[in-house]
């Protein structure tokens, strides 16, 4: 199947169609960096702007703020009897608006919000929580925005040195019984995978995480059960440290390396094989020229080479290896493997700027450029020698963002990965590399936030079972449901959808918990 539409990138693809109508927030509003009101001064009353440009800016309802329970959801269709688990999202879902200085903020600065829909025995229980972080407990207390733009210190009130600047609002990974909520910028927060109760504001792996960041994108190793990620920046702000480690099945810790990369800049996902970990050092650079302005903390250089590092899962990170290639901006990667000396993996990603809310340092920002297309890499590990990456655009009538795979196959060769399609006609893309196919998957009135692929059993082949997300309704202004479709039969549309009674809050990424991977759900 054939999408025929044009590019069309802006912030909705990756926020979500929850988020529907709120426009884009434009970098450059407001740079100023001048403190912010003396502490002890009364707290502004909440009102938000209503320029959609601006930060948490909209009509009424573009923040959701509500933390919610709703008991038996009224499901439409029939979910199937057997499915028992927890679907998780995550988004920005700013707490308080920003002073006027910092009112050019991006949505991306916005507090995260957690909800998550307990599915079992065909009926659904909701709740939503904020991500009590440090960050989000001194703004309560003082009831108005203490951090200032976006992952940049130096425009924070006085009164918040020294606390985390994280979020939690991108995306969230169920291991060794924890829910762990990551913004890339600090550590995980440690939520209740029942309650969403936050029980630890900066989650260290009991210390043993040595580095002040950490990955929004881990990866399992189902052979294992082991957990890797990284955290880039990890010695403090522009640091070139690059912390990547793996806990076992119990969350222990069981290896660690630190690594420099060429310059600092945005690593947003990365890839495990069973040999290697592979970083990808994008060229949205970390600006320290800009934050000393005031502004966000990245800008897109398109004269600066991205960067493919390889190292060796277990060493000491000395045999790290750096590969350049086609600049190409990556964001998210479906999946990769080791294939003797080599290294396969695919990645989404465009030529040029894919977040026009961080500047262009050389050009206009061009949606053509970032427009993502599904990009797959080979490195050859034969040679010594060899420091370039090859890559070739696969699937080419297929543009999108947000790649996923069924994340029972991180590490391993794979066969189906979903993407979500950019254009009018929305929908998600079904990739099978194995008959090179794609299937677009989309329902009519309906913008779908990301699809997580649902396992039919726990056991099932790959890709078998359902994708699962948020539809934002188009005729009944964003209202939601969370919709289920099966993935041997996408023509029949959706086996079941939950109606929400209202717009549930915006997300960037879901996350899949099965039951029996989260302590105390069988009595739930
Ligand atoms: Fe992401």
């Amino acid at each position: 199947m054939t999408d025929t539409s044009g590019p069309q990138l802006g912030r909705r693809n990756f926020l979500g169609a929850a988020t529907l109508g709120t426009g884009a927030a434009l970098v450059g509003l407001g740079t100023g960096g001048a403190a912010l009101a003396a502490a002890g001064s009364p707290a502004p009353q909440v009102d938000f702007p209503d320029d959609p440009r601006a930060f948490a800016g909209g009509p009424p309802g573009t923040n959701n703020r509500a933390e919610i329970d709703l008991y038996d959801c009224e499901v439409e269709g029939q979910l199937p009897l057997d499915l028992d688990g927890m679907f998780y999202r995550v988004g920005p879902d700013p707490q308080y608006p920003k002073p006027e200085q910092y009112k050019g903020d991006i949505m991306f600065d916005g507090e995260g919000h957690v909800s998550a829909f307990r599915i079992k025995n065909g009926h659904v229980d909701y709740r939503t929580r904020y991500a009590k972080t440090q960050r989000w407990k001194a703004q309560h207390d003082a009831r108005r925005s203490l951090f200032g733009m976006y992952r940049n210190p130096l425009t924070d009130d006085p009164s918040v040195k020294g606390l985390s600047r994280g979020t939690a609002n991108t995306q969230l990974f169920l291991h060794h019984g924890k829910l762990l909520v990551f913004k890339e910028d600090s550590p995980p927060v440690y939520l209740d995978p029942l309650t969403l109760e936050t029980k630890d504001d900066y989650y260290t792996f009991g210390g043993k995480l040595d580095s002040q960041t950490h990955t929004a994108h881990p990866k399992i190793d189902p052979l294992t059960g082991e957990y890797i990620a990284f955290g880039y920046e990890a010695d403090g702000l522009l640091s070139k440290s690059v912390v990547v480690f793996s806990a076992d099945r119990h969350g222990a810790v069981n290896w660690h390396t630190k690594v420099q990369v060429p310059y600092a800049g945005m690593m947003h996902d990365f890839v495990v094989t069973q040999k290697h970990v592979i970083l990808y050092l994008t060229n949205m650079v970390s600006d320290m020229d800009r934050i000393k302005a005031g502004g966000v903390h990245f800008s897109y250089d398109s004269r600066a080479p991205v960067y493919i590092g390889v190292l060796r899962r277990g060493g000491d990170g000395k045999d790290l290896r750096w590969f350049t290639g086609q600049n190409l901006f990556c964001t998210h990667s479906m999946g990769g493997w080791s294939d003797g000396d080599k290294i396969v993996m695919d990645w989404d990603g465009g030529e040029g700027n894919q977040f026009p809310f961080f500047p262009s340092l050389h050009e206009p920002f061009d949606p053509v450029k970032g427009t993502g297309y599904l990009r797959r890499f080979t490195i050859d590990l034969s040679s010594k020698s060899n420091d370039r990456f090859q890559v070739e655009t696969i699937y080419p009538e297929v543009s999108g963002v947000l790649a996923r795979q069924d994340d029972r196959f991180h590490t391993l060769k794979y066969r189906y990965g979903y993407l979500n399609g950019v254009g009018p006609k929305g929908g998600w893309w079904i990739v099978d590399h194995q008959e090179k196919t794609t299937q677009l998957v989309s329902v009519p009135d309906y913008m779908l936030s990301e699809m997580t692929f649902v396992p039919r059993k726990k056991d099932a082949p790959e890709g078998d079972g359902y994708l699962i997300g948020i539809g934002s309704s188009m005729k009944e202004a964003g209202r939601s449901d969370l919709i289920l479709i099966d993935t041997k039969d996408v023509a029949a549309g959706p086996v079941a959808r939950v109606k929400m009674p209202f717009k549930c809050v915006g997300q960037v990424h879901g996350f899949w918990g099965d039951a029996s991977d989260i302590p105390g759900a069988d009595l739930a």
